[in-house]
């Protein structure tokens, strides 16, 4: 440690952000169901555009994604003028925490809620306020508690990831209105393709001027490895996040893929209806061996289990076998175990794999 070269304030408070695991110590042909990705990855129509784009490397990419932004507004019934794009949602949280958070500023979340918006505060230099669920659901009345003068931003995301659970519009409504006048509320719809007729809250950001979504590519588009995100909210909010975003900050490979994924709605309707039958599957199979669940809305569940020494024996057996899931400790479950949904086999593979734990248990 040099004693002159400091970083800024916080920065060094910020835990490394772990993924879920890929890999499994001397195995070849391992199942990845920890990173709530698509089992079918993308839709052809993404695959050609990403195909297609190799023609386009030598040239530079558009600064205003123009392009991606009316196919979005076309697609959502949005003002293309009202959406900003980034590299994975996971920027857009960054520029709004950038933005509008500073030292002494407060960050609230929940505590079960998504690792990022802990990181990115900090990295603001602001101070992250965690405030506790009901039942592993977002708690309206403890966020509004929570919050004081010094509160800038507030995230929820709905569905929740690692829960699955969710609040409804009305909720998501009455939190709104209630915030302090210079607090942004930010609902994180990352999962929100998961929900059939879902607006992901459009109608509250259409009404209001505190509140913006941010959206993925990386989940029901099966493009996480692309990293291609994006918000939608009031025109002042855009405007000043569209400052600081760097020029070319998507390459021409992004903006294309990620266009023709949103334009193939009908390979998302099926992912949807397909994630909803094996979820609800899973579930139930779960339950039968004794293992609960809350209701996911998402394209995972959380599995409960009886300790942590359970979950954490469970982790170790389903790895023996091959199948990779998800610890959640650092969500503050660590009695718990995400598991993506995956193709039928795979949930078929998993379920089995769990009740030959529980019957050598
Ligand atoms: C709730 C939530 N928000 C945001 C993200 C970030 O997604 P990305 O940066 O890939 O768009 C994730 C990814 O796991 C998530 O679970």
């Amino acid at each position: 440690m040099n004693d002159f070269i400091r970083p800024q304030p916080g920065i060094l408070d910020i835990a490394l952000y772990e993924g879920g695991k890929a890999s499994v110590a001397g195995m070849n042909n391992v199942l990845k169901l920890s990173s709530n990705e698509n089992p079918f990855g993308p839709s052809d129509r993404a695959k050609d555009a990403f195909a297609r784009s190799v023609h386009q490397l030598h040239r530079y990419p558009s600064t205003d994604h123009l392009n991606l932004r009316t196919a979005i507004a076309e697609v959502h019934g949005l003002d293309a003028g009202r959406v900003i794009c980034g590299v994975g949602s996971d920027e857009i949280i960054h520029f709004l925490c950038q933005a509008y958070a500073g030292p002494k500023d407060e960050v609230v979340f929940t505590e079960h809620g998504f690792l990022m918006y802990r990181i990115s505060a900090l990295a603001a230099g602001a101070v992250p306020v965690e405030v506790a669920e009901r039942e592993r659901t977002t708690d309206v009345d403890a966020i509004l508690k929570a919050c004081n003068r010094r509160t800038k931003l507030v995230f929820i995301a709905n569905p929740n990831n690692p829960t699955g659970t969710m609040i409804s519009a009305a909720e998501v409504e009455r939190l709104a209105s209630k915030l302090p006048p210079q607090a942004i509320l930010v609902l994180d719809g990352a999962y929100a393709e998961f929900v059939e007729g879902f607006d992901a809250g459009l109608a509250i950001i259409e009404a209001r001027d505190n509140v913006i979504m941010t959206r993925t590519f990386s989940k029901i588009y099966g493009l996480g490895g692309l990293r291609i995100g994006w918000g939608y909210g009031p025109k002042h909010i855009i405007d000043v996040l569209n400052r600081i975003r760097g020029p070319f900050n998507l390459s021409n490979t992004q903006l294309e893929t990620a266009e023709a994924a949103v334009r193939d709605q009908d390979y998302v309707t099926r992912c949807r209806a397909d994630n909803a039958r094996m979820r609800h599957w899973l579930a139930e199979a779960l339950a039968e061996h004794g293992i609960p669940s809350d209701t996911s809305m998402a394209n995972f569940i959380l599995a409960r289990f009886s300790s942590t020494e359970e979950a954490e024996a469970c982790d170790l057996f389903l790895q023996s076998q091959g199948l990779i899931v998800r610890r959640v400790a650092g969500y503050n479950l660590p009695h718990c175990l995400r598991i993506t949904i995956g193709d039928e086999a795979s949930c078929r593979r998993v379920a089995h794999a769990i009740g030959q734990f529980k019957a050598q248990a």
